[in-house]
């Protein structure tokens, strides 16, 4: 199964730039990348900051930039979204009983889980209230034997990296237990980070991708982060039995290419 990840957005109103970057260019572009190169992808998750500032218009142009995506997609918030306005302009999207958007979806390679992480007032980290870890602990039960893939906004532990200490899951441990308990979450794919980064917490394997605006240099030590303009990628994730397989398609800057056994540069990719 094929699933591609998109994340961090971060819409503003139509024509509207963000720290000199145009975030619906370059949406548009991760789109028209995905639809050219995997149309095939079953799914296509985007793991929150769907827009800067959680305004309407944004979503409505999120609406927009999304049409030529064949797949089913399955839109998660993040801490700088507004779920009431979100909520407005897709009020298709699925819900768990108290509001929250999060949800489930069983396919050949198990369970996945769609996780609302965002708190207002939470200073950027992520919040799982006793009402979602309910939820959670709910769905986890009533599947006990299959694989489970969870998908949210927020690492649910330390990437290592000091910015992102007090920005991560509050109080991790409620949800961990639950992982934990189940004994079959295979992976969690998730954003906010605006970085590249894998590895596992534990036995729990994690990974998450740049996205597609604004992006963070690697400063392991310093409280602040710069923002770079970079070279914004989607993830590709194939779920096959057993494994769980993440590619990163850097898909705005066409760099040179040459064939591996000649060396021949090869004629420009496509920009998209
Ligand atoms: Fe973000």
């Amino acid at each position: 199964m094929k699933i591609i990840q998109i994340t961090d957005p971060h819409l503003v109103g139509p024509g509207e730039h963000l720290y000199d970057l145009d975030p619906a260019e370059r949406l548009s572009r991760c789109v028209a990348s995905v639809v050219a190169e995997h149309a095939d992808a079953a799914l296509c998750v985007f793991t929150g900051d769907l827009a800067d500032r959680g305004a309407l218009q944004a979503y409505g142009l999120l609406r927009e930039i999304l049409r030529p995506l064949p797949m089913p997609v399955r839109l998660l918030l993040g801490n700088h979204d507004d779920r009431q306005a979100f909520r407005e302009a897709f009020p298709e999207t699925p819900l768990d009983p108290a509001g929250f958007v999060q949800s489930v979806l069983d396919v050949p390679a198990g369970r996945l889980l769609f996780l609302d992480t965002l708190e207002r007032g939470a200073r950027g980290a992520g919040v799982l209230c006793p009402a979602r870890l309910g939820w959670i602990g709910a769905r986890l039960a009533e599947a006990p034997d299959r694989p489970v893939h969870v998908f949210m906004h927020h690492p649910a532990r330390s990437i290592g990296v000091r910015h992102f200490e007090q920005m991560s899951l509050t109080a991790p441990d409620a949800f961990l237990d639950l992982v934990r308990e189940h004994g079959g979450v295979r992976h969690i794919f998730f954003g906010h980070v605006h970085l590249p980064v894998w590895g596992r917490w534990g036995s729990l394997s994690f990974s998450a991708i740049r996205g597609t605006c604004q992006h963070i240099d690697l400063e392991l030590d310093d409280p602040d982060v710069t923002f770079a303009e970079g070279s914004p990628a989607y993830g590709v994730i194939l779920l096959h039995g057993e494994d769980v397989i993440v590619h990163q398609r850097d898909f705005l800057a066409p760099a040179p290419r040459f064939d591996a056994m000649t060396g021949r540069r090869l004629s420009a990719p496509p920009t998209n």
